[in-house]
């Protein structure tokens, strides 16, 4: 029987992992079963339950389960516990194996694909829900010379700060928890869009002044062109999307169960043609 794998979610039907990953099966002879599965909102551990019982071998986890992925877990990778959510389950006869492979994936997709290098840069990380939560750790580590986390909602902004400034290994030499209004004047090199305001279309109040020449702009969104992604070009920036974390961070979910890491670039070829 095959090894199955599954990402489950609550809505799941747009997901785009089980076309991810069969490529990544193809492309690396690799025979399993991949498919998505609706949990209901409150049945997500039950869900998880029976497919251990069935005999699946991992699950990625999306909207709205992190959390819960994270808290059901037996063992937490460090990388989990910076996040406090998990994107990865491994089933393993010692029990449920928690990762988050989002941070990863962005920072692979940020130095590797856009061949831009965090360490020494001015980085601004706009958001601090749950997607801003996963990915700052990661970028943390690259030792940008500048971190700036700003939100909305100052004090979540100002628990992320606190947690890396926490962290014994925290290298980053200025950094701050700042609202919007805070930018005025200053400047970076890479800013990533961690807010989920693209999906209403909303502008956000950020100054054109903080995209340096040359600065790459990242938004975390996939498949659409977000008020944020056109503010940047506008202002002369280099804009990125989110797919190439997204192959990215299901890429690493694969090396974690399977042992093999898969070639990307021909799965975001293929995902941006679709
Ligand atoms: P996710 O898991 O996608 O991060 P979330 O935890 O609900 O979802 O966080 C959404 C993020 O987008 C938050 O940082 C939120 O700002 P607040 O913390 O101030 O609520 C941000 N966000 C959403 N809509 C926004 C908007 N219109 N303007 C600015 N920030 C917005």
């Amino acid at each position: 029987m095959k090894d199955r794998y599954a990402v489950v979610g609550n809505p799941i039907a747009h997901s785009q992992s089980p076309i991810i990953h069969a490529a990544f099966a193809k492309q690396l002879k690799q025979d399993i079963e991949y498919e998505a599965i609706l949990a209901p909102l409150d049945g997500f551990e039950d869900t998880v339950l029976s497919l251990i019982a069935e005999g699946y071998k991992g699950v990625n986890v999306t909207v709205p389960f992190k959390l819960e992925a994270f808290n059901i877990a037996n063992h937490l990778t460090s990388n989990v516990i910076d996040a406090e959510a998990a994107n990865t389950l491994k089933f393993s006869n010692d029990g449920i194996i928690a990762h988050n492979t989002d941070g990863i994936g962005l920072v692979r997709d940020i130095e590797e694909n856009l061949n831009v290098l965090i360490k020494g840069k001015r980085v601004l990380l706009i958001g601090a829900g749950g997607a801003a939560q996963g990915v700052a750790h990661p970028i943390a580590e690259k030792k940008p010379t500048l971190f700036v986390i700003a939100n909305r909602n100052l004090e979540k902004a100002t628990a992320i700060q606190k947690k890396l400034e926490g962290t014994e290994e925290y290298p980053v030499t200025s950094f701050s928890g700042v609202p919007f209004k805070g930018l005025e004047g200053k400047e970076f090199d890479i800013v990533i869009n961690a807010t989920s305001a693209g999906l209403s279309e909303t502008t956000l109040p950020i100054p054109a002044t903080i995209f340096v020449d040359g600065c790459l702009a990242y938004d975390m969104m996939y498949g659409r062109d977000t008020p944020f992604m056109q503010q940047a070009r506008i202002a002369g920036a280099v804009v990125a999307d989110g797919l190439g974390m997204l192959v990215e961070q299901a890429a690493e979910s694969f090396y974690l169960w399977r042992g093999v890491r898969p070639n990307t670039q021909p799965v975001i070829k293929l995902l941006r043609s679709l």
